[in-house]
């Protein structure tokens, strides 16, 4: 196990009803709020009038942006820190997914930066300081109510690129599974595949004696695995969603990768897909995700076989350990197809003509690579994207 530290001090307020805090939540903050949110399902739900009501009735002023894509928009960024500077506003509260809290916490370091905020995106700069920011979930995927990472996408430069630092942790995640009813099959399918793939991330390594967090691992996807038929069959089975929900905070707040060195490939190439083609991450990560294992299960056979048998319940062959692995690789497949995930960067309407150029941009435009467990060459990305088309 390697030297690490853990220090994840989000504070989670978790269960039915817990939206309603959001005034006494954000209060020892600031009284002059953002409140920001995605395309309308906050509206349709009636959740941006509760929270709005929570807000009013703790003496909060709040000043609203709507409108944050998948995929969020530097755009939309750059309108969110003008508005705040206008409007003297020293604390965001986002109210969706990844997307909407991501763009929140990209406007809470552009605020008090005299520079542009893709600065920070491009590496140029790290942030000195940043707004807090707090977040309402509504969809149980990217982590990012307690993740220190904000990922944002430069349509004018095809770039969809991350900053990660301390500073914009949420300083709370209000969790209530019920907000969750209202997702759409698809997406509550592209979000599991997404938690898993947190999970899976930070699973294959190769650093040696991490029993505990082997194990955490195999937990937290079993758990997935199990809910995610009764969340398909019913989308208002609390029980299901609870798991969910909380597995996918659990599978990205830094927990999990405690001692250990995570991959990471399958999200960069992932994040490439977005950036070329607008492709939902989850999406991506469902297709991207086996191709990947399939390239590189060999580099440590005896890993993926415990990944199968552990966690997919594949019966280990001892004599042939190739084949257990292989097994848990197709029965994950499997997994993701019931739940309607695409297989194959066709299925998702991706072309095969820009493979080069994808490999180019997610390996230090094509001269370095991705990658810890293996470390993957633009030829290797290429050969990965080509099992996946
Ligand atoms: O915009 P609205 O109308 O709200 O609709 C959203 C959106 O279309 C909808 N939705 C959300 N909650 C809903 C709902 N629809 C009905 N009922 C609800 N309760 O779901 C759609 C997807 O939302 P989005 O926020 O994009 O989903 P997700 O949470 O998967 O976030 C994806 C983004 O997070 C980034 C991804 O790259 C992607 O841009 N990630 C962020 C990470 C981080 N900050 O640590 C790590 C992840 O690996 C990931 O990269
Ligand atoms: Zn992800």
């Amino acid at each position: 196990m390697d030297n690490f530290v853990f220090s994840n001090p989000t504070k989670i307020v978790f269960g039915t009803g817990v939206e309603m805090q959001a005034g006494t939540e954000v209060k020892p903050f600031s009284d002059r709020v953002l409140l920001h949110f995605g395309g309308g399902s906050a509206v349709r739900s009636g959740l941006l009038s509760r929270i709005r009501e929570s807000l009013v009735a703790t003496g909060i002023h709040c000043v609203e942006l709507g409108g944050v894509e998948p995929n969020p928009r530097l755009s939309l960024v750059r309108e969110g820190i003008a508005l705040c500077r206008r409007e003297k506003l020293s604390f965001i509260l986002a109210l969706g997914g990844g997307s909407v809290i991501d763009s929140a916490k990209a406007i809470a370091v552009g605020v008090p930066y005299a520079g542009d905020v893709w600065d920070f995106f491009d590496y140029s700069t790290q942030p000195a300081t940043a707004l807090p920011v707090g977040a309402v979930l509504t969809i149980p995927a990217a982590g990012s109510e307690s993740s220190s990472r904000s990922v944002i996408s430069n349509t004018e430069m095809q770039l969809k690129r991350s900053v990660t630092t301390d500073l914009i942790r949420p300083r709370f995640a209000l969790m209530n599974p019920e907000l969750t009813y209202t997702l759409p099959p698809f997406q509550s399918a592209c979000g599991i595949a997404d938690i898993m793939s947190h999970v899976m991330e930070r699973y294959f390594t190769n650093t040696r004696d991490v029993e505990l967090t082997d194990r955490l691992c195999e937990a937290a996807l079993r758990t997935v695995i199990v809910s995610a038929p009764s969340v398909m069959c019913d989308p208002c089975c609390y029980a299901a969603r609870a798991e969910i929900m909380w597995t996918g905070s659990i599978a990205h707040n830094d927990l999990l990768n405690t001692g250990r060195e995570g991959d990471w490939a399958s999200h960069a190439i992932g994040h490439e897909l977005s950036a070329f083609y607008d492709a939902i991450h989850g999406a991506g990560l469902a297709v991207i995700f086996p191709a990947w294992m399939k390239f590189v299960y060999r580099h440590d056979l005896a890993r993926f076989a415990q990944f199968a048998n552990r966690v997919w319940e594949v019966e280990m062959d001892h004599f042939n350990p190739e084949k257990t692995a292989l097994e848990g690789i197709r029965r994950m497949e499997l997994f993701f197809h019931s739940l309607g995930l695409p297989a194959t960067l066709s299925d998702m309407g991706i072309p095969d003509d820009r493979f080069a150029e994808i490999a180019t941009k997610c390996t230090v435009r094509g001269k370095g690579t991705t990658g810890k467990f293996v470390k993957l060459d633009p030829k290797a990305v290429i050969a990965i994207l080509t099992l996946a088309k």
